[in-house]
């Protein structure tokens, strides 16, 4: 299945290893002298050179794998992320598993599918092939990682292993909606349709949304290419691959999950778009669908939302206590327009649906219009514009504000007839939040500016303008502290000789050294100074120096402190720096 792999037959195990001592000396990974220490030290304690290479720190477990995944074009994969079906176990004794620190990871057709610290090991393959009676797909895993799985898989009593098969049953509720009438009309297409409710097509879809859920991934990306079709979960905003899904089943996968998401199957070089709800056990998750036309099939993008995680609250965002009462203070405003910023994906509809459950209890109308609804927040009456049928923001609004709210979320200001009747309303008693796309928080005032907003009008409604990024955060199981190269603190302007904290990279956190993420805030809060600026039209780097004069920290300034907290790394605020030049295109 992975056409990657070589052929087995030209792995020839002393070959390779000859060739990756060559290689890790040539490519600066181990020196020479540390190389040949670890072979006598090997020969003499009877162990692997890669393991005594490991021990004795001449390179991290993590780098060497990665290293000869590369040189013999073997993926390497965390098996901390693969859930294994017991059935899947039951091909390989335990005794095996152990002896050759190997773990099955799941099987199609005929060929399994394992994870190995030490794939040049043809014995091993070929024991393994004859005891299950199946071909050996190698990838490559380090060896610390397989040992803890066989424990955990192998060893353990049956509590985990009946949970994850619990929810894979559940997800298997997911085949009723299956019984669906569609029309077909060609026979491939009935073909592809049997083919994608077979029980290993059902599982393969199946066992990537669970993992994808137990990861806590917030998507996943199905890419077809030539010879497969690859996987890609996002965690906390950065994409990982995961094993990939062999060719021959992406047509049936793809069917599957266009099936489930109400999409016509017959269309292909179309985008389309829909929806997906499953139930896995008491928690109910939305998954939304979109396919695009590719060079090599329809590109699959599964969005999850798990609606059982619901909104967080304003404290958990990552507001310094401070900007949180700043922040509670301004959407405690009757009127008035309150403005998020940044691109797709930094947090803005979060912090508005927060902002907007914060403020349920007030008995107050609350009325949203969004493209989609994403989350459900009880107490506010949401509604989607229905651009596919003609229907646009500022239609809805209009009919909005017909309906006696007083406070209003408009999903984006796409255009100036959406802005100019938000700002009506906010001038005329409603209380407004909204989204656009700019840089950071004066961005929206030269927006709407160029989008024709009237200045005066502007400078009267808007009681804050607020920029956000999402960082990642230090995993709390192994922060360290440690000593940033010199240049490093000078560049970020810290004192020579600050100590700084970053992640280790452990288990828990798939050895990234990050664990879930936080907001960096810049907010602008206007005042009479800032509002007479807006109206006569001053420049952006007036109302700049206006606001920070007024306290306005920026997203960077915000961001290095939480550097200095131990919160995140200057990697991540460094990021900060660089993405804020980019804009997505659609997305809100
Ligand atoms: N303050 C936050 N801390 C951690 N994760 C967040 C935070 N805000 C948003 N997220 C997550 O980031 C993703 C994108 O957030 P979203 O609000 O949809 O961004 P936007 O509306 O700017 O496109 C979501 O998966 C959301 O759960
Ligand atoms: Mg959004
Ligand atoms: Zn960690």
């Amino acid at each position: 299945m992975l056409a990657v792999v070589p052929q087995k037959g030209e792995i020839k195990s002393n070959n390779v290893l000859e060739r990756l001592k060559h290689d890790l000396v040539k490519e600066g990974v181990v020196t020479q002298d540390n190389l040949n220490l670890a072979e006598l030290k090997a020969q003499k304690e009877n162990e692997s050179l890669q393991k005594t290479l490991v021990k004795s720190g001449y390179v991290s477990e993590e780098q060497l794998f990665t290293f000869m995944g590369k040189m013999m074009q073997i993926p390497f994969v965390n098996v901390n992320n693969y859930i294994i079906d017991p059935k899947i176990l039951d091909l390989i004794p335990e005794k095996i598993a152990r002896r050759y620190n190997i773990l099955p990871l799941f099987k199609i057709e005929k060929e399994i599918t394992v994870a190995m610290s030490d794939p040049m090991n043809i014995v091993s393959i070929d024991d393994i092939s004859s005891v299950s009676g199946y071909k050996v797909e190698p990838v490559i895993a380090s060896e610390e990682s397989i040992l803890n799985a066989i424990n955990q898989w192998y060893g353990m009593g049956s509590s985990r292993q009946n949970f994850i098969n619990e929810l894979i049953e559940d997800c298997k509720e997911v085949r009723k909606l299956d019984e669906r009438e569609l029309k077909f009309t060609e026979t491939a297409e009935i073909r592809l349709k049997k083919e994608a409710a077979e029980v290993p097509v059902v599982r393969l879809l199946n066992s990537y949304i669970v993992q994808a859920i137990l990861e806590g991934a917030s998507d996943i990306h199905l890419e077809p290419k030539k010879d497969s079709m690859n996987v890609r979960f996002r965690i906390d905003g950065y994409l990982y691959e995961r094993l990939p899904i062999p060719a021959e089943l992406s047509p049936a996968i793809t069917v599957r999950i266009k099936i489930l998401s109400c999409l016509d199957i017959s269309k292909k070089r179309v985008p389309q778009d829909g929806r997906i709800s499953i139930a896995i056990r008491d928690k109910h998750i939305d998954i939304r669908t979109s396919t695009l036309p590719s060079m090599f099939g329809e590109n699959i993008v599964l969005r999850i939302l798990d609606q059982s995680k619901g909104v967080p609250t304003l404290s958990e965002l990552g507001f310094f206590d401070n900007d949180l009462n700043i922040f509670k203070n301004i959407i405690s405003a009757n009127m008035g327009m309150i403005l998020a910023t940044g691109p797709t994906g930094c947090g803005k509809t979060t912090t508005i649906y927060s902002a907007i459950s914060s403020l349920t209890k007030l008995n107050k109308n609350i009325m949203t219009i969004e493209d989609p609804v994403e989350y459900e927040i009880k107490g506010a009456v949401q509604s989607q514009v229905d651009t596919k049928s003609g229907g646009s923001f500022a239609g809805s609004l209009r009919a909005i504000l017909r309906q006696d709210p007083d406070i209003i979320y408009v999903g984006e200001m796409r255009d100036s007839e959406t802005s100019e009747i938000a700002i009506r309303a906010a001038l005329t008693g409603h209380l407004v939040f909204s989204t656009l796309h700019t840089n950071d928080a004066v961005g929206t005032i030269v927006r709407l500016r160029d989008m024709g907003i009237d200045s005066g009008l502007l400078a009267s409604v808007l009681n804050c303008s607020f920029a956000q990024r999402l960082v990642r955060r230090i995993c709390p199981k192994c922060i360290t502290e440690y000593q940033p190269d010199e240049n490093l603190l000078a560049y970020f302007g810290f004192s020579p000789g600050t100590k700084l904290w970053k992640g280790q990279g452990c288990e828990s956190c798939c050895r990234t050294g990050y664990k879930g993420r936080i907001g960096v805030y810049e907010i602008l809060v206007t005042n009479k100074e800032i509002n007479h600026l807006i109206s006569v039209n001053a420049s952006e780097n007036e109302i700049l120096e206006a606001a920070k004069a007024h306290g306005m920290k920026t997203l960077f300034e915000d961001g290095l402190l939480k550097v200095k907290k131990g919160i995140t790394t200057l990697e991540e605020i460094n990021g900060v720096r660089n993405k804020s030049d980019t804009y997505a295109e659609n997305g809100d």
